[in-house]
């Protein structure tokens, strides 16, 4: 499925278009993962790949780095349907050692920036050597909060629609398609 095919039969009832196809997808994670595998030479860094929406990604993404790295999942539950709820649940960071380490969160898509920023929170404090983001989306949009730091890698710059597939869910649905896809509006 590549970018701009029609939206196969299945899904063409709640899609408008595909708007990331899988060759798209797959020559950018590796060259992400060669910009990360350059910078992390030696550092065995941690990848913090947050639950459930970066689960594609993140194992993409690990699969392409050259270098040793750790994999770590939290889980951080924001989204009600298409819309943000103003309040972020990050779990399983009590169980991570992150003292001393490297760290790169890995993170489906950025809106508000809220849950990045709040997880960047949270690891503030937890004694981290570094910590940088690598996100798959990032969307044009004024919601996203003043002072929020950018974020260090971006796979794709997108508009400001809904969109699933690629770990990415509606109401945990389409997260297992293998591109990007615009939703309907409602
Ligand atoms: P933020 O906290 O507003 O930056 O939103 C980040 C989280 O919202 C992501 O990790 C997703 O779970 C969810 N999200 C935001 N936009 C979309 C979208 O277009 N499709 C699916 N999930 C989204």
């Amino acid at each position: 499925m590549e970018t701009g095919d029609p939206v196969p039969p299945p899904w063409a009832s709640s899609l408008t278009e595909v708007l990331l196809g899988t060759s798209q997808i797959a020559s950018r994670v590796s060259e992400i993962g060669a910009s990360l595998s350059a910078h992390y030479e030696g550092l065995n860094p941690v990848l913090l790949i947050v639950l459930k929406g970066s689960f594609i990604f993140g194992a993409d993404l690990s699969r392409s780095l050259s270098v040793s790295h750790e994999v770590q999942f939290i889980r951080a539950k924001s989204y009600v349907g298409t819309e943000s709820t103003g309040e972020v649940h990050v779990t399983g960071l009590e169980g991570v050692d992150i003292s001393g380490r490297h760290v790169v969160v890995v993170e489906d898509i950025v809106d508000t920036g809220l849950t990045l920023r709040q997880i960047r929170k949270k690891l503030t404090g937890m004694g981290a050597a570094s910590v940088e983001s690598c996100v798959f989306l990032k969307k044009e949009t004024d919601r996203r909060g003043k002072g929020t730091p950018d974020e260090t890698w971006v796979a794709f710059g997108i508009e400001d629609r809904f969109v699933v597939g690629y770990g990415l869910d509606f109401d945990q649905k389409f997260r297992h398609l293998p591109f990007v896809g615009v939703m309907k509006e409602a």
